[in-house]
């Protein structure tokens, strides 16, 4: 029997710091999840990948794909001539589906945090898409990002409008502003997420772009 798309969001979103909960979820959510979120005209990927054809200057450079989930930002960027990707998650379930695309060199069962068990300076550029969220990753992931990318990579994150008000993301990125660990390069305009999900009006994100410092 298909669960609907809306008890698959509110189960994510209610986990509220419950690890297991949430990787039992998405693991759970795994092979119906691309058809899912195609099917709420959700933007993010489209925007993403409009902004990574933007700002990333090497797309043959080695891409870190955070919280990569099923790699439906792999599908996309891959055909647009992004060669080298590696993916983290913190679900099996997600990361197998993603291993099906054949568009990821490497995926990693990782969680994202300030400390992220990965080389640190060893990426060209380094995306998340729909990770830096509500009970998903915590706003210490931006560090962690930080310490994976080269000095002078681009860092491109959605972010959602609940996690930056009320998270803690809002104060972490002043907190990297001030320090000058990064340029800001541009932030989308914000968009809604579940264009097609009335019920969900109220969740919204941006696509952000910095450069790491250096
Ligand atoms: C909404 S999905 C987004 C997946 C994909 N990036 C996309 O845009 O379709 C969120 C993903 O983040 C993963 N996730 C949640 N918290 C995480 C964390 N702390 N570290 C790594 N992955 C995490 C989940 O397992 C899930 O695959």
């Amino acid at each position: 029997m298909s669960i609907p798309i809306k008890d698959r969001l509110q189960e994510v979103y209610s986990a509220d710091g419950d690890r297991q909960k949430l990787d039992r979820a998405y693991d759970d959510w795994a092979k119906t999840y691309d058809q899912d979120l195609w099917g709420t005209g959700n933007p993010h990927l489209v925007i993403m990948a409009g902004m990574a054809c933007r700002y990333v200057r090497d797309p043959e450079g080695l891409t870190l794909d955070a919280g990569c989930g099923t790699g439906m930002l792999g599908q996309v960027l891959s055909p647009l001539g992004f060669t080298r990707l590696v993916g983290l998650d913190a679900s099996e379930g997600m990361l197998a589906a993603a291993k099906d695309k054949a568009v990821y060199e490497a995926l990693h069962h990782l969680l994202l945090g300030a400390e992220i068990g990965l080389p640190s300076e060893s990426f060209d550029a380094v995306v998340a898409s729909g990770v830096l969220t509500q009970g998903h990753a915590p706003p210490e992931s931006l560090d962690g990002m930080l310490s994976l990318a080269k000095p002078g990579a681009p860092i491109l994150f959605s972010m959602s409008e609940i996690a930056m008000n009320d998270s803690g993301f809002g104060a972490k990125i002043d907190a990297l502003d001030s320090a000058g660990a990064w340029e800001k390069l541009a932030w989308s305009g914000r968009f809604q997420s579940y264009p097609f999900l009335p019920e969900q009006a109220h969740l919204r994100h941006w696509i952000c772009a910095y450069r790491k410092a250096g």
